[in-house]
């Protein structure tokens, strides 16, 4: 199973990643987490990426193409991944396209801006694993800590309101025509379906729509 995940921030791409990528056995590919990762590694790429993501801007196409080729290209992937925060432009979803990459399925998870503004200020991430959670609506077991590593947990830099003010625009502008570009793909090619789910219902069900959409 190869799919995407697309979806404004916030609208718990990472956050469904968790559970999908068990129950389909493939790896989460995100973006996101890749370019935190190289900005904490203080890699040439992370020391360019953090200027952009700072402003709530997208790190340039080519970057990121190149990043999830490398990426895709690995044994692990062979049997399937799940695409989390990529494609976010036309350019970049065209560049997968051309790269020869079946995919099976576009999961939409639509959610208002006024809800997203609301679920950054309490969010929490462990950043070495991408793991998510919510102060109020996924709590972990411990105040503060990774339910699994009982490590630390931040607040992004990039949860700031002003910030995710500017990612809102940022994901109209240049992410959202990626939903006609795909429901176009799907209405042309059988092979590839196209699920649009509430993301405004509790963590749980939206798994489930995303579940029972998908089998
Ligand atoms: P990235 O890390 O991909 O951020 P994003 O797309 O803005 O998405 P988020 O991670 O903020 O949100 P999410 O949808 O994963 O939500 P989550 O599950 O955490 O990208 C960061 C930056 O990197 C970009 O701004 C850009 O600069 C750069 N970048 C990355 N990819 C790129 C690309 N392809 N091209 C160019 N640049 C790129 O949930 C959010 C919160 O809500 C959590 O607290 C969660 O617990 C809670 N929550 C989730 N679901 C629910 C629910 N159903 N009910 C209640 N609360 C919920
Ligand atoms: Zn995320």
């Amino acid at each position: 199973m190869k799919f995407i995940l697309l979806g404004a921030p916030g609208a718990g791409k990472g956050t469904q990643a968790q559970f999908l990528t068990k129950e389909f056995d493939i790896p989460q590919i995100s973006t996101g987490d890749m370019l935190r990762a190289a900005i904490k590694a203080g890699t040439e790429l992370g020391k360019q990426a953090k200027a952009f993501i700072d402003e709530g801007k997208l790190v340039t196409d080519e970057i990121i193409i190149g990043m999830v080729k490398e990426r895709i290209a690995q044994d692990d992937c062979k049997n399937g991944f799940l695409l989390d925060g990529f494609p976010r432009t036309v350019p970049q979803a065209d560049a997968l396209k051309d790269a020869g990459v079946a995919i099976d399925a576009v999961v939409e998870i639509d959610v208002a801006d006024e809800v997203i503004v609301e679920r950054m200020s309490g969010r929490r991430a462990h950043l070495a694993s991408g793991r998510t959670y919510h102060v109020v609506y996924n709590p972990p077991k411990v105040e503060g800590k990774d339910d699994i590593t009982g490590e630390d947990l931040v607040q992004r830099d990039d949860d700031k309101p002003e910030v995710v003010l500017d990612r809102l625009k940022v994901y109209h502008a240049q992410t959202a025509p990626l939903v006609d570009y795909y429901q176009g793909e799907a209405a042309a090619n059988d092979a590839l379906k196209y699920i649009k789910v509430d993301g405004t219902q509790s963590i749980e069900e939206v798994e489930k729509s995303i579940l029972t959409a998908l089998k």
